[in-house]
C-alpha cells in the first residue's frame, strides 16, 4: 500500500485538516511515512494569510520534487488547503511536477484523488471548487490504530468567515460561514471523551459567529454559547476551550459563560489587530479601542486570572507613528499574556493591499521591533508572577526537545515542564512552579498530590 507525508504550515485549523485527511487515508489503506523521502505521496497543507507562508510552502515543493528527480524517484506530490485554494492551476503552471491541487472544501475527497494519480487513471487534478456541506467531513481522528491516544483534541465546529477585515484573504480561501449542527458537534466530542480525550478545543475561523444563521437567540443566548453548554455537559471532560473568536462576539451571554461553565478554561486569544480606532476602522473590524478593552475588563471580572492572548498587525496601510503608539498604549493598558505579533503582508483580491499610503518596510520591521520589546517585557514579568504557586496542569506526554521531561498545560493555557513519567499521561494533577524559562513554566509535582 502507498505512503503518505503530509506537512502542515500555519494555523490550528491546518492541522485539524491535515489529521483528517491522514486518518481518512489510513482509513483507506495508506501508510503513514516517516519523512517525505519515504512517502509515495507528499502533500503540503499551504497557508495563505501572510506572503512568507505561501513562500515558504512553495520553496519546500521545489525541494521535494528537485531531490525526487535527483534520487530518480517516482513521488506524487500535492498541495492542499488555503494556497491551493486561492492559487489552483497557477501552481500547477509554476512548478508543473505537482499532480495535485486540492482546495479547503475538498479535504474529503483526498484519497479518492490519490488513487486515480497513482494508478495513472488522470495525469494532474485541481479540485478548488465550492462543495454544500463540506464544514461536516472533516471528522475523522487519528486516535486508534498507529496514532497515540492523546488527551487533547481540537473539534471543528464551522468554515469561513464572513467579516471581510480588508487585509485578510481567510474570506477568499475559506469561503462563507458555514457552521456544523450542535448535535453533530456534541456527537463527535462524545466519541473523543469516549477515547479518552479530556479537552476539547472548538475550532474556527470566527467561533463567536458559529450557527448564526441557523440558531436563533435562546434565553439571550447567542448559538454559539448554546454549543458551550451543550459539550460543558459531557461527562468525563474536564475542559473545554476554543479558538479564535472575534471581539464583538463578546455579548454578555459569552462573559456570564466564563462565571457560569467551570470546564470552559480561563484562557482566551482575542485578536485585536490595532489599538487606533481610525484603523480599526480601515481594517472593517467592527469594534472600537474602547469595546476591545471593555470586553478585556469584563472577562478579568468573571474570571480573575484569565490568561488573554492576541494577534497585532503592525504597519497596515496608512498606519501613522500616532496610531502605532495608540496600540502600544493598548499593549500597555491590557498587558496581555502573550501577542503574536505580524508585519502587514498585501494579499490579492484584498482592498488593504489597494490602500494608498502603504507602509514603508523598514518601518514595518522597526515598529514591529518595538512593539515585541514591549509585548514580551509584559509577558516574561507575568509569567515570572506564577513563581511560588501551584497550579492545577492537563499533562498532554513527554516534551518532544527533553523525553525526560514532561508537558502539561496550565488552565490558562501556558506550558509546564516536569519531571514526569508514562503514569502521569492524561492526569489532571497540581504542581508547584519553581522557575520559569521563555513561555514556560517550571513545576514540582513532588510537592503536592499527597
Ligand atoms: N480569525 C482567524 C484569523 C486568521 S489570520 C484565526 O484566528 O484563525 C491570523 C492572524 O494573522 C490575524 O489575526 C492577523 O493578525 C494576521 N494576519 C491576517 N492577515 C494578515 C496580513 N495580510 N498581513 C499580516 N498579518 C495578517
Ligand atoms: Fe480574517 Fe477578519 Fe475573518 S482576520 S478570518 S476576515 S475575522
Amino acid at each position: 500500500m502507498p505512503s503518505v507525508f503530509i506537512k502542515t504550515y500555519g494555523c490550528q485549523m491546518n492541522e485539524r485538516d491535515s489529521e483528517a485527511v491522514a486518518a481518512q487515508l489510513v482509513a483507506k489503506g495508506y501508510s503513514l511515512a516517516r519523512s517525505e523521502s519515504a512517502a509515495d505521496v507528499v502533500l503540503l497543507n499551504t497557508c495563505s494569510v501572510r506572503d512568507f507562508a505561501e513562500q515558504k510552502a512553495i520553496n519546500k515543493m521545489r525541494n521535494v520534487v528537485g531531490t525526487a528527480r535527483s534520487e530518480k524517484r517516482s513521488q506524487i506530490v500535492g498541495f492542499m488547503g488555503c494556497m491551493a485554494q486561492s492559487r489552483g492551476r497557477e501552481l500547477i503552471d509554476k512548478l508543473p511536477d505537482v499532480d495535485l491541487v486540492l482546495g479547503t472544501q475538498k479535504f474529503h475527497r483526498a484519497a479518492e484523488y490519490l488513487d486515480e494519480l497513482l494508478a495513472g487513471k488522470r495525469e494532474k487534478i485541481v479540485d478548488v471548487e465550492a462543495e454544500a456541506k463540506s464544514e461536516a467531513t472533516i471528522r475523522e481522528h487519528l486516535l486508534n490504530g498507529s496514532a497515540k491516544t492523546s488527551v487533547s483534541a481540537f473539534v471543528s465546529i464551522m468554515q469561513g468567515c464572513n467579516q471581510h477585515c480588508t487585509f485578510c484573504i481567510v474570506p477568499s480561501t475559506r469561503g462563507e460561514e458555514r457552521s456544523r449542527t450542535i448535535p453533530d458537534i456534541v456527537a463527535e466530542c462524545r466519541e473523543l471523551v469516549s477515547r479518552g480525550v479530556r479537552e476539547i478545543t472548538l475550532l474556527g475561523q470566527i467561533v463567536t459567529s458559529f450557527g448564526k444563521r441557523d440558531h436563533p437567540l435562546l434565553d439571550g443566548k447567542s448559538a454559539f454559547v448554546q454549543l458551550l453548554d451543550a459539550v460543558h455537559e459531557i461527562d468525563g471532560l474536564e475542559r473545554v476551550r476554543f479558538t479564535s473568536p472575534h471581539p464583538k462576539g463578546y455579548g454578555d451571554d459569552l462573559v456570564e459563560a466564563y462565571a457560569r461553565l467551570p470546564k470552559l478554561c480561563e484562557s482566551a486569544h482575542i485578536p485585536l489587530q490595532s489599538g487606533s480606532d481610525r484603523l480599526l476602522k480601515l481594517m472593517h473590524r467592527g469594534y472600537t479601542r474602547e469595546r476591545f478593552l471593555g470586553v478585556i475588563e469584563k472577562l478579568r471580572k468573571a474570571r480573575p486570572g484569565i490568561g488573554i492572548t492576541t494577534d497585532i498587525i503592525v504597519g497596515f496601510p496608512g498606519e501613522t507613528e500616532a496610531d502605532f503608539e495608540m496600540t502600544l498604549s493598548l499593549c500597555r493598558e491590557v498587558q496581555f499574556d502573550n501577542a503574536y505579533i505580524f508585519k502587514y503582508s498585501p494579499r490579492r483580491d484584498t482592498p488593504a493591499a489597494d490602500m494608498p499610503d502603504q507602509v514603508p518596510q523598514e518601518i514595518r520591521e522597526e515598529r514591529n521591533h518595538r512593539l515585541l520589546e514591549l509585548v514580551n517585557e509584559i509577558a516574561a514579568r507575568k509569567y515570572d508572577t506564577f513563581i511560588g504557586q501551584q497550579v492545577q496542569i492537563l499533562v498532554e506526554g513527554p516534551s518532544k526537545k527533553n523525553a525526560a521531561r514532561y508537558t502539561g498545560r496550565t488552565r490558562c493555557n501556558r506550558i509546564v515542564l516536569f519531571d514526569g513519567s508514562t503514569r502521569h499521561q492524561g492526569q489532571l494533577m497540581d504542581v508547584k512552579i519553581e522557575r520559569t524559562g521563555s513561555f514556560t513554566l517550571y513545576g514540582d509535582p513532588a510537592v503536592v498530590n499527597l
